[in-house]
């Protein structure tokens, strides 16, 4: 019961890596005269979207870019976000825009999707940028797996060659990360709800990543030792403490490295939010 992993923690790392890059980069561009702008749109008053929003806004502030949160009812309707959007792709002053998911049922996050100028993507969501990441081309990559993979770097883990289990599907978590460390030359396996056997797909798992949305999902008996564990979940749990899709206590005994909710994943996706405003802010002017 001494184990006592490497935390990977994605608080520190995100805040050295915003006095060692992100600052220099605004100053830069500040002494350019361009100051990086960034519209977070928010449609409705979802909680944990608020509380994410939050964090988005706090950390633009510490790296000295502008963000705006522009608040629409939840019964605005589609016509006008996409209004909204077409503004800020004609607005030369707003270098990123994003649009905070979930959305009403009534709002296409396609349609939504579909009218983001790809170089103002700081999501890294628009096909344009989504074709780019599978390619391997420079482009906004999506924050969440980008985050990701950079702790994975900054942990001191070389993905190359790695045998990387990516438990998740989705189109902002599983899937992106899968191609970014395919990308990287891991052996990658995406495992989901219909997987079979996800035990016996993670017996030589080098690094695991969870991204399935179910509270302590993975549990110890199924990683195997030595192994890097990224926790994407964020749950709150019935006495009010948050926890991730880990059970990361026992888990702990097992791994070589794993990273904690909070403080782990959750900084890292804000990060490169605020590290893509800047890039597109570099591009764009
Ligand atoms: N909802 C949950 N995660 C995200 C994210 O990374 N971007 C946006 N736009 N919405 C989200």
């Amino acid at each position: 019961m001494n184990h006592q992993p490497h935390i990977i923690s994605g608080r520190d790392i995100a805040t050295r890596l915003l006095e060692e890059e992100l600052i220099p980069k605004v100053n830069k561009l500040n002494k350019k005269n361009v100051q990086p702008k960034l519209v977070v749109i928010l449609v409705g008053d979802h909680a944990a979207s608020a509380s994410y929003v939050r964090q988005k806004e706090k950390f633009a502030d510490k790296a000295g870019i502008l963000a705006e949160t522009w608040r629409y009812d939840a019964d605005v309707s589609e016509a006008k976000i996409l209004e909204e959007i077409e503004c800020i792709n004609a607005d030369d002053s707003i270098h990123g825009v994003i649009v905070q998911l979930p959305l009403p049922d009534h709002i296409s996050v396609e349609k939504v999707l579909n009218t983001i100028d790809p170089n103002k993507d700081v999501d890294g969501f628009t096909p344009t940028n989504v074709g780019r990441l599978f390619l391997g081309e420079p482009c906004l990559q999506c924050c969440t797996p980008k985050g990701i993979i950079r702790m994975i770097e900054e942990s001191g883990e070389d993905l190359m060659g790695k045998n990387v289990v990516v438990i998740g599907r989705s189109n902002i978590v599983g899937k992106p990360v899968s191609i970014l460390a395919l990308n990287k030359r891991a052996t990658v396996t995406t495992c989901h709800s219909r997987t079979k056997d996800i035990d016996k797909m993670l017996e030589d798992a080098d690094i695991i990543i969870v991204a399935v949305g179910i509270p302590k999902f993975l549990k110890a008996e199924s990683v195997p030792e030595g192994a890097v564990v990224i926790d994407v979940g964020i749950h709150r749990t019935e006495e009010g403490k948050l926890c991730g899709d880990v059970d990361f206590e026992a888990v702990s005994e097992k791994a070589k490295a794993i990273s904690p909710v909070p403080g782990g994943v959750g900084p890292m996706t804000v990060f490169c939010l605020i590290e893509n405003t800047i890039e597109a802010a570099e591009q764009l002017s």
